[in-house]
């Protein structure tokens, strides 16, 4: 325990204690209260402000009645409903593959996936091979953005592997290179969680050709956001239907809800039901959440002007801190960074926003490098206008006064 209060100090000191505010009400709307005050939320992932529309809660409620609040087993024993099977009927069709598996969340998707992608049976089966030879010659090549979920899944992965610098095709293509004997995977968020910007597709699959690898992408807050249809990341480069690409995403951001899922061919699915550790020794997902990740499925689908309005006020409040000279990283999505560098100044032009307000949390070491503290806006499609002006104006103030501008 002396390490665990010695640890506790060393986080203290930095001052990289979070502050958790308690919202009172809904965490899905634009305009929340906490501490008994009106604030605006630019923190939330519920894209297309699905979480709390009333056919949602009412599919919820009905399963409920029905169901009760769990599923009270893991997938594999007596945790399997038809909510389950028509949620990854559902999710299959949004991505256009044969099949789909659903776990508890979009972390456990990618801790449970990677390992079991990276152990011998799969690339034995795909590749024909005796599997002894398959578990030696592995390499799993990660962007070094990647979310925690991935580096998680990746310690736990059987098999060696290697980050290559973020977005950078050059260095991937020269770990491919040196690794072309191994069996290869190559693993990438579809939309950076911390900076926005999107994975380059494109030169990553032709790369994953030329060298024979799989592609791992997680499209958490790319699927129902990207897209013409709201598919995901390989739809925004008009490259579906790549059989290279397994997708991972979640239901917890687009979808308002929780959960994750794999969508790939159904024979990986069926593998990943009997060797991915996080299916099958944890409780599924309750079934009345999966009703209502149904519902919210079918909603983002037959109303697509969700999509159109969130993408609209990302690129109002992008344009709007271009034009007062903020750095938002490249950012192309309603994920919306704002550097600040400094870890104390970035945490102090939050608290002054928060004053104002305008809930936009500074995010530091260690979920981002030291000296690359943010600001980390997220918008959804239930912004408006004003909302976006009021926090235009609380920035302008606060970016001069801490000369980030
Ligand atoms: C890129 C990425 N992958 C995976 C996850 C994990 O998803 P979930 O919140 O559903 O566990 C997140 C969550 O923030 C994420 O940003």
């Amino acid at each position: 325990m002396e390490a665990v209060a010695e640890f506790m100090q060393i986080v203290t000191d930095a001052g990289a204690l979070p502050t958790v505010r308690v919202i009172e009400g809904p965490t899905s709307e634009p305009e929340v209260t906490i501490d008994g005050r009106q604030v605006l939320l630019f923190c939330s992932s519920n894209y297309l402000g699905l979480a709390t529309h009333p056919e949602v809660k009412q599919a919820v409620a009905d399963a409920l009645g029905q169901y009760g609040v769990g599923a009270n087993g893991s997938r594999l024993v007596s945790g399997t409903t038809e909510w389950h099977l028509a949620l990854e009927a559902e999710t299959a069709a949004l991505k256009g593959t044969e099949a789909a598996i659903a776990f508890p969340t979009g972390y456990m998707a990618n801790t449970g996936t990677i390992p079991a992608l990276a152990y011998l049976p799969y690339f034995a089966r795909t590749a024909g091979l005796p599997l002894e030879s398959e578990t030696r010659h592995m390499v799993v090549l990660s962007d070094a953005l990647n979310h925690a979920s991935i580096i998680e899944g990746l310690e736990a992965a059987r098999a060696k592997h290697v980050y290559y610098a973020h977005c950078d095709l050059d260095a991937l293509e020269e770990k491919l290179c040196r690794h072309q004997d191994k069996r290869l995977l190559i693993v990438t968020d579809g939309v950076f969680s911390m900076d926005g910007d999107i994975a380059p597709l494109p030169g990553i699959l032709s790369l994953a050709r030329q060298y024979g690898a799989t592609v791992l992408l997680d499209d958490a807050h790319a699927t129902g956001v990207l897209g013409r249809t709201g598919r995901g990341t390989l739809e925004h480069f008009g490259l579906e239907g790549s059989p290279e690409v397994l997708e991972m995403g979640t239901y917890s951001k687009a979808f308002g809800s929780l959960g994750g899922f794999v969508a790939a061919d159904r024979p990986t699915v069926d593998y990943l039901r009997v060797a991915a550790r996080s299916y099958m020794f944890s409780g599924a997902l309750p079934p009345c959440l999966a009703a209502g990740i149904v519902m919210a499925m079918k909603i983002a689908e037959r109303e697509p002007q969700r999509r159109v309005r969130l993408m609209r006020n990302r690129d109002y409040l992008v344009f709007g801190l271009e034009d007062l000279g903020f750095d938002t990283l490249g950012s192309e999505t309603p994920i919306v960074p704002i550097l600040v560098g400094d870890d104390d100044k970035a945490e102090a032009m939050s608290g002054e926003l928060f004053a104002r307000g305008l809930f936009a949390p500074c995010v530091r070491w260690p979920a981002v490098a030291r000296g690359q503290s943010r600001i980390r806006i997220t918008l959804t499609a239930s912004h408006e206008r004003a909302h976006l002006d009021r926090l235009l104006e609380g920035l302008a103030e606060v970016g001069g006064k801490f000369a980030v501008v």
